[in-house]
């Protein structure tokens, strides 16, 4: 490896992101969600945006199978509901704070903004999938947006 795993990501830490999560139902209606900051917009037209899931987690095949998926972009006040859906082996939506948003899928209704798409196709990212969505339906609210930068939680600052 030309660099070390944990300078790599001490270096990544100094990229401040959204901090978004992700929610989709599968066919038997089970409810699955995830804290995810590798998120960006990816393409104007067609409408396409990206997110990075990594492939050894629980909700991997999931979201790989999945037709829809939504992206809830927190508000600086979800760093709870960030920390509970990164949280392993408990179930994320038993707080009843979800609730049917854009294309019926599990969304915060206080998010600051919330993206919902339909799977345009499923990118191999190393150890990581890279699920790129095509932009259905978009709603923005009037909540800061929520940033990770240098590992905490914060909101974003103030322009120079
Ligand atoms: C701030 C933050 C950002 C994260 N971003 C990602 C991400 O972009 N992709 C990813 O696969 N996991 C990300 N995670 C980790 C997942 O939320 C989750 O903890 C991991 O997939 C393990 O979950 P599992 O129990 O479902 O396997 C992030 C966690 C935190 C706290």
């Amino acid at each position: 490896m030309p660099v070390h795993p944990a300078d790599f990501t001490r270096t990544m830490s100094r990229v401040p992101g959204p901090v978004t999560v992700a929610t989709t139902v599968d066919a038997s209606g089970k409810h699955w969600g995830f804290t995810g900051n590798s998120f960006t917009s990816l393409s104007l037209d067609p409408q396409l945006i990206l997110i990075c899931l990594d492939k050894g987690a629980s909700t991997h095949a999931a979201f790989t199978s999945a037709d829809q998926f939504l992206i809830n972009i927190l508000a600086h006040e979800q760093a709870d509901v960030a920390l509970r859906f990164a949280k392993s082996g408990i179930d994320r939506f038993q707080a009843g704070d979800m609730v049917p948003c854009e294309l019926g899928l599990p969304g915060l209704p206080e998010a600051s903004a919330r993206i919902a798409c339909s799977t345009h196709g499923i990118l191999n990212g190393g150890d990581h999938s890279i699920l790129v969505g095509r932009v259905e339906e978009t709603y923005t609210g009037t909540a800061i947006p929520l940033v990770y930068s240098d590992r905490v939680f914060g909101r974003p600052g103030v322009s120079t």
